[in-house]
């Protein structure tokens, strides 16, 4: 039996879901738990735990978190749960959980790529708390055997709209802050989700349409030419969408950091390429397509990148390279 300072003196840690088994889901679960924060990973395996080695730097370390299959509707209370999956994975992993989210009120922070994720979620949850975690930070799969922590640029914490108290989301910047990555608030999300829609639009296109590292697209002059073309034609709409100056020349330095921080990389979509899975052009380069018909905008460049990129059923790959 504990006696009444045990009782006092435990720590209660804070529990947060992670959704998703993927690379990024991974490196979450890595992150908080360093940060003393109790992880319950939600996957597609029916397991109690889960173990993942981890490199970081030449460091190699063992990841264990306890696990539950995604569609468990008995959720424990979550003091935020991640969503990890790829963009178009998010509607239907939530819902088997919408009721318990809902009845709990578990705050929901978006990790996905592109935009149009966060509208679909509201859909599901017209009062949930939502947040918005917009991250630069990097990992990719070494050969399937361990999950490689690359760049880390800053991430963002933010809203879309007013569904979130301060109190709540200063508690979540303080954990997100806990595990060390540079983790920023911010008031103006939208605009830190466009400068990224941009970035994933240059690097993913042409490293899938290539199938080559993030790192090889600085080399060629090609790529530098295409992405000063997807800027001008996406730099149009960001000035509407956010009613505010942008500067093609900011955008492209930007594409150019992520692509050398990440150069040993490949995208989220040449992965997705390279393993014959669905990738994300409906919320990246189709996104921007759909926005610019809505504001009568002509862009021939990411109409012909959103068509490419939606490859046929019999475009499989018969040998990925390592
Ligand atoms: O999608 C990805 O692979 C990443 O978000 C990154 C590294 C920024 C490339 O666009």
């Amino acid at each position: 039996m504990s006696s009444t300072s045990q009782i006092e003196n435990r720590i209660i840690l804070p529990k947060w879901g992670i959704l998703g088994a993927g690379a990024m889901g991974w490196l979450w679960t890595y992150y908080l738990q360093r940060a003393k924060i109790d992880t319950l990973l939600l996957q597609r395996q029916n397991t109690s735990y889960r173990e993942c080695i981890i490199q970081k730097d030449n460091l190699f370390e063992n990841c264990r978190t306890s696990a539950t299959k995604s569609d468990n509707p008995s959720l424990p209370t979550l003091e935020a749960l991640i969503i990890a999956t790829k963009a178009y994975s998010v509607r239907s992993a939530l819902l088997p959980l919408q009721e318990a989210l809902i009845s709990k009120q578990i705050p929901i922070i978006l990790l996905q790529n592109g935009l149009g994720v966060f509208e679909e979620v509201r859909k599901l949850f017209s009062e949930q708390p939502i947040l918005i975690l917009s991250t630069s930070n990097g990992a990719y799969w070494h050969e399937y055997e361990f999950l490689k922590l690359t760049g880390t640029g800053p991430s963002y914490l933010g809203t879309l709209d007013n569904s979130v108290p301060r109190s709540l989301i200063n508690i979540l910047f303080k954990r997100l802050r806990a595990t060390g990555l540079p983790v920023l608030l911010t008031d103006n999300i939208l605009k830190q989700l466009w400068e990224k829609l941009l970035v994933n639009c240059s690097i993913n296109s042409l490293s899938t349409l290539w199938l080559c590292r993030n790192g090889d697209l600085l080399d060629n002059p090609n790529s530098k030419q295409i992405w000063k073309r997807i800027v001008h034609e996406g730099v149009q709409m960001m000035r509407l969408e956010l009613c505010q100056e942008v500067e093609p020349l900011e955008i492209l330095t930007l594409i150019d950091q992520v692509a050398y921080k990440t150069s040993a990389n490949y995208s989220s979509m040449c992965e997705d390429r390279r393993r014959n899975r669905p990738n994300e052009v409906d919320y990246i380069q189709g996104y921007l397509v759909r926005k610019a018909h809505q504001h009568h905008l002509s862009v021939p460049t990411l109409e012909t990148l959103a068509e490419l990129l939606k490859f046929p059923e019999n475009s499989l790959l018969k040998q990925t390279p390592n």
